[in-house]
């Protein structure tokens, strides 16, 4: 069992540096895989109210013998849920889904810049903090002006922003950004959706430690400074995601991985999407 350490956010509270990912894993799937993942280690789990899998992350929670507050539990409000009330009816939603009363995280999944109520939402958040039904809150994908906006009108920065970042996207800027605001910032598909597993430069750096190119790409990711939420329903795969405190990469291992920097995204651009 590998336990991943703790990392401290700008309102006092801790969060694991792993999550186990589970965007794109089926209701029936996630169950299993989030048991798994609790059996190795892992002690954060990220879904989202998108993911259509809160209910079996839920049954998962049930079924593992670990205490409801060994568990940090993420989940995100969607874009269709925007606006105060909408947010605060779609908080209940997922928290009945997933079958707790307080999430430890939530975040407002995309900023969705054509509606431009992702303030509304934000409030909402505040208040389910203010209530304690949101131990922490937080956004995802949110670029500079949207960070501006709501810290600006509300004066309450976010925990955390999870937004894309793996070797093509290294996200200096947005890392920066939310460093100097106190954000800790979270990656989302850190392995770029597992397209950067068979990069040669990844590979060298892999066999130079015995490693394999996923557990270089989440340990490259953690000392940049992120906290990373690897996905797999593969048990091996799983285990291996979190098994990444035994070594160290270098600066010529960190120097190598930066020549992978090409801006391109697995994901949409931020200010771009405005999905419903
Ligand atoms: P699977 O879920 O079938 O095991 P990301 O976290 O960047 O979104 O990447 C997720 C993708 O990478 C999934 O397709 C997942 O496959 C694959 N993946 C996850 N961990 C590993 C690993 N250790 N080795 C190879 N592929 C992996």
């Amino acid at each position: 069992m590998v336990f991943a350490p703790l990392v401290e956010m700008n309102d006092g509270r801790s969060i694991p540096v792993i999550g186990f990912g589970v965007w794109q894993v089926p209701d029936d799937v996630v169950v299993d895989a989030t048991l798994k993942a609790l059996e190795v280690g892992y002690r954060h789990i990220d879904t989202a109210y998108l993911y259509l899998n809160e209910r079996g992350v839920g049954e998962a929670l049930r079924r593992s013998e670990l205490d409801r507050d060994d568990i940090f539990v993420t989940t995100k409000v969607w874009n269709t849920d925007h606006g105060y009330d909408e947010t605060l009816r779609a908080f209940d939603k997922s928290t009945g889904l997933l079958g707790i009363d307080e999430v430890d995280l939530y975040l407002i999944h995309w900023p969705t810049p054509a509606r431009d109520i992702y303030l509304d939402s934000w409030r909402a958040l505040i208040r389910l903090r203010e209530e304690g039904r949101a131990r922490s809150i937080g956004v995802s994908n949110f670029h500079e002006a949207h960070l501006r906006k709501i810290i600006d009108e509300t004066g309450v920065i976010p925990a955390i922003n999870q937004i894309e970042l793996h070797p093509w996207l290294p996200q200096t800027h947005m890392r920066d950004i939310d460093g100097r605001l106190g954000i800790k910032t979270e990656a989302w598909s850190p392995l770029g959706s597992g397209r950067l597993i068979d990069d040669p430069v990844i590979a060298e750096v892999a066999a130079k430690h015995g490693k394999s190119p996923a557990q270089v790409m989440v340990r490259w990711s953690i000392q940049l400074g992120n906290i990373v939420l690897p996905k797999s329903v593969t048990p091996e795969r799983i285990e291996q995601n979190i098994d990444v405190f035994d070594f160290q990469l270098d600066d010529a291992d960190m120097a190598a991985i930066a020549t992978l920097e090409s801006g391109r995204r697995t994901g949409p651009n931020p200010d771009e999407f405005n999905e419903a």
